[in-house]
């Protein structure tokens, strides 16, 4: 791609400490995101993906390394370039009922972006706008002065996605966007997401533990363990050739809708625990876990290097 990354992403650290324990949450990982993508970031709970969208787009303070938005360093942005970073760049949350202020109607909650950055001059104007989002994103105009208690959690997540719209984005987090709602209306939630992307021009961080999904929306994946990447590579490749052991154990365990299919397949049953993020092992974290590790992975940390053209992984079995 030719293009500059929106966002470029260099050895980005964050800590968390309480007492003398230090919790290596994201311990160093560099990518871009392109203007258009979605990235989609994977891995089991605890291994850092909500710490590292956090911190990329600079909710968290970093412990070292830097975020570029558009060539700026985003944990320095301050006055008028930080006001329209704020309105650029914005989140969509596992539980909309927390992020819904349930004092307000979904008039007040999904104009507050308008309010705030002061998008609209009249009160006529607000209210053509609110319900514009309100269609855009499925939503009733009959619902537009109800309270966030009175609707679905499906109906819910669709507030918050127009409340993010409602400041006309360019960049949307998603953090387990559809983990907890319905699996019936997961994939309504989901399609309404890739739709606004193609009709609003939109770019995605896709943060997820379901790996189907975001093979279903990413055109680049993120393989995280223990606060680092693991794996990275276009979506379709870390299925059909995924490298690091630990990617293939996750693809492994993903159900496979065919029957026939789903009984003769190998699995890959991961054991041994995830080392802690507070007191790592030497060498490579997923040593205890792994298969085939080998002396060498107990002593020496694999560095994340390209085993194919783009097509990133840190394993030593790719680097003898
Ligand atoms: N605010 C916090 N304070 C202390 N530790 C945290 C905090 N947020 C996350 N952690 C720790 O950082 C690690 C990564 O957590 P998280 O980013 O939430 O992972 P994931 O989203 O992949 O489940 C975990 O060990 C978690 O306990
Ligand atoms: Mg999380």
């Amino acid at each position: 791609m030719n293009q500059q990354p929106l966002f470029q992403v260099k050895d980005l650290k964050k800590y968390f400490q309480s007492g003398k324990v230090v919790t290596k949450a994201v311990d160093g990982v560099t990518f871009d995101i392109y203007p258009g993508e979605v990235v989609g970031v994977v891995g089991e709970s605890g291994c850092g993906k909500t710490t590292c969208g956090r911190t990329v787009i600079g909710l968290y303070d970093k412990d070292g390394g830097e975020v570029l938005y558009k060539g700026k360093d985003v944990h320095r942005l301050r006055g008028a370039e930080y006001s329209a970073y704020c309105r650029e760049v914005q989140t969509i949350f596992q539980d909309p009922y927390a992020s819904l202020d349930s004092r307000n109607d979904v008039c007040t909650l999904i104009a507050e972006g308008l309010d705030i950055h002061k998008l609209v001059s009249s009160k006529a104007e607000r209210l053509e706008k609110v319900k514009e989002l309100m269609a855009k994103v499925g939503l009733h105009a009959s619902g537009l002065h109800r309270y966030p208690h009175e609707f679905s959690g499906g109906m819910r997540q669709r507030i918050g996605i127009a409340r993010a719209l409602a400041v006309d984005p360019k960049f949307l987090l998603c953090d387990e966007p559809i983990s907890a709602l319905d699996v019936s209306i997961q994939a309504q939630i989901i399609n309404l997401l890739m739709d606004l992307r193609e009709t609003e021009g939109l770019t995605y961080l896709m943060i997820s533990h379901d790996l189907s999904m975001v093979k279903h929306v990413s055109d680049r994946i993120i393989v995280m363990y223990l606060g680092k990447i693991v794996e990275s590579c276009p979506a379709e490749e870390l299925y059909e050739q995924p490298a690091h052991p630990y990617t293939k154990a996750l693809i492994s365990a993903i159900p496979i809708a065919d029957p026939e299919v789903e009984r003769s397949r190998q699995r890959i049953i991961l054991t041994g625990q995830v080392p802690s993020p507070s007191n790592k092992p030497k060498g490579c974290a997923f040593a205890g876990r792994c298969q085939y590790v080998t002396e060498r992975c107990r002593q020496e940390e694999p560095e994340l290097r390209e085993v194919a053209p783009g097509h990133l992984a840190a394993c030593h079995l790719y680097n003898r």
